[in-house]
């Protein structure tokens, strides 16, 4: 149930909230795309094209939005994506978003570039933890870091494989919110306007321990956020291939999910390479500019590695109706970055929970309309979406009609053996 102490009746209402209390070079680092935002814009209108199909006169009286991923239950087919400034939005916002994904039965994904040291979320927060990988060019180092997951007892590792090179953020440059912060007098204007975040997150932490760190990183790595790491060219991403999926495969004994996978050429090398599951993602419009959107292209990947892994979406998911399109449309559950991350920074643990309780009550509502008893009978018959039909086996459905004749193309149409 959300907090009725909150006044957020939507996600965007918690949006508003979050943009009140943090700064403003904060709050558009977290907001904002990269470059002209076309990816970001679109991956919105991309849901709001696909129309949902009503089903009537059904008994829906006992709904369940629970779902089993990887082998264990969880209570709604929604994920905490991997966000590497939650410890801004609120002090300690890791923790606050872990606990509030524990407590909901959700992952939580723990990312590379977190202010809290994976054995703090792990000891604080027990729940279902997944990690979250950026390699780095010394693979030792990364190596290292997934050793340590393992050993703190996180069940999956998240490898995201769409951050090359950082996105082209101008805004952050313009207002001075870059990595490492660095002080400007626009910065230090923005703090001074935001008494409250000043105190009850900066403030905090320089009461306890000084600037936030990146807990994560290792030792000769770990700097505060306003300092430049040692040995930057350590952190660059670009010289990765298949080959380092593989090897993190041979070390990695708990599920490995793939995040920021747009074709269906990459989906079928990631399961190649014996990846678990995937993330349809482009990094919900931070990274490469004018990419599809996600939802746009999950049909088709979806169609192309079958029931031979879990295929995940995230990228502009803002209501529950979006979850139930993504679902119907080949996704097992989706990841959510921002919304949660308004919700923590309104009001930590509780804030989190709340942003959770409003998807869990719209997807409720949702699977009422359309006649849904689990979210197992969300198929492609419940959206209209004539525009992503490609002809290809598993395509949209326009009518039933439709649907058989892709069915009979089904049976046609031989896949690669993997
Ligand atoms: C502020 C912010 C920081 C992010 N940091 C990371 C990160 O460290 N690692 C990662 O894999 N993805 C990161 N992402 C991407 C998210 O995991 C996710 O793909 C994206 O937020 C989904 O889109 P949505 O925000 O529209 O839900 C970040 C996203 C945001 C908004």
């Amino acid at each position: 149930m959300p907090d009725k102490k909150i006044a957020a009746y939507n996600i965007e209402d918690l949006r508003r909230l979050a943009q009140i209390r943090v700064p403003k070079g904060i709050f558009e680092f977290v907001d904002r795309g990269s470059e002209d935002e076309v990816a970001l814009r679109n991956n919105r209108s991309a849901f709001e094209r696909i129309k949902m199909v009503p089903n009537t006169l059904i008994d829906v009286s006992k709904r369940t939005q629970a779902i089993n991923l990887f082998g264990h239950d969880i209570k709604m087919p929604i994920a905490i994506a991997p966000t590497g400034v939650a410890g801004l939005m609120w002090y300690q916002g890791e923790l606050a978003l872990a606990k509030a994904a524990a407590a909901a039965g959700i992952p939580f994904t723990l990312a590379t570039g977190s202010m809290t040291a994976m054995e703090t979320i792990a000891a604080e927060a027990p729940g279902r933890l997944w990690f979250q990988l950026y390699m780095w060019p010394d693979r030792s180092l990364s190596h290292a870091l997934v050793e340590r997951a393992r050993v703190a007892g996180f069940e999956a590792l998240v490898v995201t494989v769409d951050g090359v090179v950082p996105g082209n953020r101008e805004y952050n440059l313009r207002n001075g919110f870059t990595m490492p912060f660095s002080y400007s007098r626009r910065n230090i204007v923005d703090v001074l306007r935001h008494p409250r975040w000043m105190f009850s997150v900066l403030g905090r932490y320089m009461a306890n321990d000084g600037l936030p760190r990146y807990e994560n990183y290792p030792t000769e790595l770990k700097n505060r956020i306003t300092a430049a790491p040692v040995g930057r060219g350590m952190l660059r991403n670009d010289s990765l291939t298949w080959e380092d999926l593989r090897e993190l495969r041979r070390r990695w004994p708990h599920t490995l999910i793939v995040k920021g996978i747009m074709t269906p050429a990459d989906a079928l090398r990631a399961l190649e390479c014996g990846a678990d599951s995937i993330v349809v993602s482009n990094h919900g419009g931070r990274n490469l500019d004018s990419t599809r959107a996600p939802i746009d292209v999950l049909p088709t990947i979806a169609d192309s590695v079958r029931e031979r892994m879990t295929v995940l979406m995230d990228s502009g998911v803002r209501r529950g109706s979006d979850v139930v399109k993504a679902l119907a449309l080949g996704a097992k559950a989706v990841l959510v970055g921002r919304p949660t991350l308004y919700g923590t920074a309104v009001n930590g643990e509780a804030g989190a929970a709340h942003a959770i309780g409003i998807f869990r009550e719209e997807i409720d509502r949702m699977m009422a309309h359309m006649g849904c008893r689990s979210v197992a009978e969300l198929d492609r018959q419940r959206v209209w979406a004539p525009h992503l039909q490609s002809g290809r086996p598993g395509a949209l459905p326009g009518t039933v009609f439709d649907e058989l004749v892709h069915h009979v193309a089904d049976q046609a149409v031989e896949y690669p053996e993997i």
